[in-house]
């Protein structure tokens, strides 16, 4: 069977940490979709790391941990990648395998994703830039190149042909940077990938299942940012809803079964696109900088604000989450005040839903409002401990959701983690 953690806000929910935690229960821990725009944050032996295409079960040693066909993959960050686990201690020659299905970032989808940005201005998107979309793009497109044709005498020739039809595009979107280093560690990376088990993900996966081995499939980004249901145009390229975990491992529907949700305590959002509960005040500046909120992909500033329950409900029903990982719930141990979006007023109108033009539209939040704990519920082991007003604002969230939350993560180590026995 498979269970898959996701992201149900706009990515950085704390993915990275959660699937770490759950990992050792699993025989596979397996990337569906994405590529290096992720960024999930681990502690090991109190260090951390960042890990942007490797999945987050990596630390656990005698686990697999597959890159599937959905994923969109960068030889060179995944080389960078390989180079600072194997710091760890970790073998990735052994417990690492790659799909052959999942389509290669060339270095001229970074710079056409590049071009792309600087060519819409003020309506950018807010890109990591790290060649997600063309990628993307070329898949659907039916040009890309993907893992499985490295083992192909004619690779170069096949890069060689999509590059001078990338170049076209290039010139047309006046880019002109010089990308030849960028290539030159391309093929450096190229050569580096031809040591990983490189496997039919699919059959490979489907096997392990029938063998009765169990998968944790790990979402990258979050749903609002899926290229469907999200905030369109501002959206990653994937679909980072539940269902991409069929579409990205080849797994059937039913073979799923617990669907984990993970959501921060508050909001957060980085790049550009529609945040109807930001904050612009001291709050807000608080948020950012008790939660840390900066990219751990790019270093910018996330957008910060108060948790989204129109937003929440909504991700919810498109996952079909079964449970709920409220993380980062000590940032707000110092609040006096706490709010939750329960409705948006979108063109004088009230509504619960999500509204395809969210881009588009102005919303007024509509507020519930809770008192604070001002307690300090870091180190706190057992969910009885938890303060009063704070389990008030998580049964009042699982309550609208109508979703247990069973876990509540109250800091970044892997062990503060509380769960809660009876949700
Ligand atoms: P991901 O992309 O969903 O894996 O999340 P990121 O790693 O991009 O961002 C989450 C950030 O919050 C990281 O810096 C984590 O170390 C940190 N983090 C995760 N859970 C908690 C928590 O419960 N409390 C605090 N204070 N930080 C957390
Ligand atoms: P993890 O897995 C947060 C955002 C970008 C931008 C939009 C499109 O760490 O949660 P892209 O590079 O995909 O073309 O960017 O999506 N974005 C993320 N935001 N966390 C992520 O991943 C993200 N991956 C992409 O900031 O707004
Ligand atoms: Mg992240």
């Amino acid at each position: 069977m498979v269970d898959v953690i996701l992201g149900l806000q706009w990515g950085d929910e704390g993915k990275g940490k959660i699937v770490d935690y759950f990992a050792g229960r699993y025989d596979i821990i397996a990337r569906f979709q994405g590529g290096p725009n992720a960024g999930h944050t681990l502690y090991v032996r109190n260090k951390k790391i960042v890990l942007h295409q490797i999945p987050s079960g990596i630390f656990h040693e005698k686990k697999i941990n597959l890159i599937g066909s959905g994923v969109v993959l960068d030889p060179v960050t995944l080389r960078k990648e390989c180079e600072s686990v194997s710091a760890f201690g970790v073998d990735y020659r052994k417990n690492l395998f790659i799909s052959d299905r999942a389509h290669l970032i060339l270095p001229t989808h970074r710079a056409l994703d590049k071009a792309s940005e600087q060519s819409k201005g003020e309506e950018k998107i807010g890109s990591t830039l790290k060649g997600i979309g063309p990628a993307y793009m070329d898949k659907t497109g039916r040009n890309g190149l993907r893992v499985g044709d490295l083992m192909d005498r004619n690779f170069t020739n096949q890069y060689i042909q999509l590059r001078l039809k990338h170049q076209k595009l290039l010139d047309l979107l006046n880019f002109s940077e010089d990308i030849s280093a960028w290539e030159q560690e391309f093929f450096d990376a190229l050569e580096f990938m031809r040591q990983f088990n490189i496997v039919s993900g699919e059959y490979f996966i489907n096997e392990k299942i029938s063998d009765g081995q169990t998968v944790l499939a790990e979402g990258a980004q979050g749903s609002m940012l899926d290229v469907d249901f999200g905030t369109f145009p501002f959206v990653t390229s994937s679909n980072t809803i539940s269902a991409g975990v069929c579409t990205g491992l080849g797994v059937a529907p039913q073979k799923i079964r617990d669907v984990l949700g993970v959501s921060k305590a508050y909001c957060t959002r980085v790049g550009g696109g529609p945040f109807p509960t930001e904050l612009f005040d001291a709050a807000g500046e608080t948020l950012r900088e008790t939660g840390q909120e900066f990219g751990s992909t790019t270093g910018r500033p996330r957008r910060c604000g108060w948790i989204d329950l129109v937003a929440l409900k909504y991700a919810c029903m498109l996952n079909g989450v079964t449970q709920l990982v409220m993380t980062k719930a000590d940032v707000l141990d110092a609040f006096d005040e706490l709010r939750l979006c329960t409705a948006y007023v979108s063109d004088g109108q009230l509504t619960k839903r999500v509204p395809a033009l969210l881009a588009k539209k102005h919303i007024e939040p509509v507020w519930e409002s809770f008192p604070g704990w001002k307690t300090n519920i870091s180190a706190l082991k057992n969910y009885s401990d938890l303060p009063e007003a704070m389990k008030e604002y998580t049964e009042f969230i699982a309550s609208y959701l109508a979703v247990p939350i069973t876990y509540i993560s109250i800091g970044p180590g892997r062990d503060q983690l509380v769960r809660n026995p009876v949700p």
